[in-house]
């Protein structure tokens, strides 16, 4: 194989082989992920004055658990489930042991959209008053994803979702091993208007507007990465807030 070669392969395998990695290579998406959650979060946690159930749907390596277990009033229960096992490892690894009375975090290996049953039975079969799941959608198709979130969450709940703008064209999630070759999993690329159209059926209302972000010039480079340089002028992140309304 040449060292130019892009192979696919199923999310599941790409995201074990990824998971040592991931949260080192300098990845643009997840450097503006980290902005969209810092700005967002003061707005979703502002309502959550006693202790919650929150899910983490497709928590890959914890890099947003680590964060929410900081930010959750005591007594909580932070679910966090991912398809990967590499990933979930990394994330255990991340976060161990936890004080008594402070957040409970939950661990759970598992594909939601196959094993709904069981990831009914991981959030202790009661919906969870928050969802987050941030760079997920890309491997899921919009209605099938949505009606995981909306079925999972209670009614007045809150999701924030997050993933790769439509702007970034053919991109998908993916990394170069060692021995050159680009590896992908599988991925669809949602528009937004779509994207929210399906939020909408499965009975999600969007609040307030679709947060956008990309690199807005040569700054935002020198703040970024390297990797950021060829998207500059370009809108590479997106982030709704959703509440269940149905
Ligand atoms: C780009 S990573 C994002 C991880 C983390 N949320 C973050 O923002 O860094 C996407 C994650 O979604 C997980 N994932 C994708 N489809 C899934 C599914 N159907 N069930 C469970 N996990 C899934 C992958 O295993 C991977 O860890």
């Amino acid at each position: 194989m040449s060292a130019t070669s892009t192979i696919i392969i199923p999310t599941t395998a790409f995201y074990d082989a990824w998971a040592t990695t991931y949260d080192t290579d300098g990845n643009v998406l997840q450097h503006l992920d980290s902005a969209a959650f810092k700005d967002i979060t003061p707005l979703l946690f502002s309502v959550l004055q006693k202790p919650v159930r929150l899910l983490d749907l497709g928590c890959g390596t914890g890099r947003n658990t680590t964060k929410l277990r900081g930010l959750l009033p005591p007594g909580s229960t932070l679910y966090a489930v991912d398809g990967s096992e590499g990933m979930l490892a990394q994330a255990r690894a991340s976060m161990p042991g936890e004080p008594s009375g402070q957040v409970e975090v939950k661990w759970g290996l598992l594909d939601f959209t196959r094993q709904q049953a069981d990831l009914d039975a991981f959030i202790d079969s009661a919906p969870v008053d928050v969802v987050i799941s941030t760079l997920v959608v890309e491997h899921v198709m919009l209605d099938q994803f949505f009606a995981v979130v909306a079925r999972i969450l209670k009614v007045g709940g809150w999701a924030w979702v997050t993933g790769m703008h439509p702007d970034m064209g053919q991109s998908r999630a993916g990394f170069r091993r060692d021995d050159g070759v680009k590896v992908h999993g599988i991925s669809y690329i949602h528009g937004l208007e779509e994207t929210i159209v399906a939020a909408k059926n499965a009975g999600l209302k969007l609040v307030g507007n679709v947060k956008e972000r990309g690199v807005d010039d040569e700054f935002a480079v020198q703040e970024l990465g390297e990797r950021a340089e060829k998207w500059v002028g370009k809108r590479l992140h997106v982030g709704m807030l959703l509440e269940r309304v149905l």
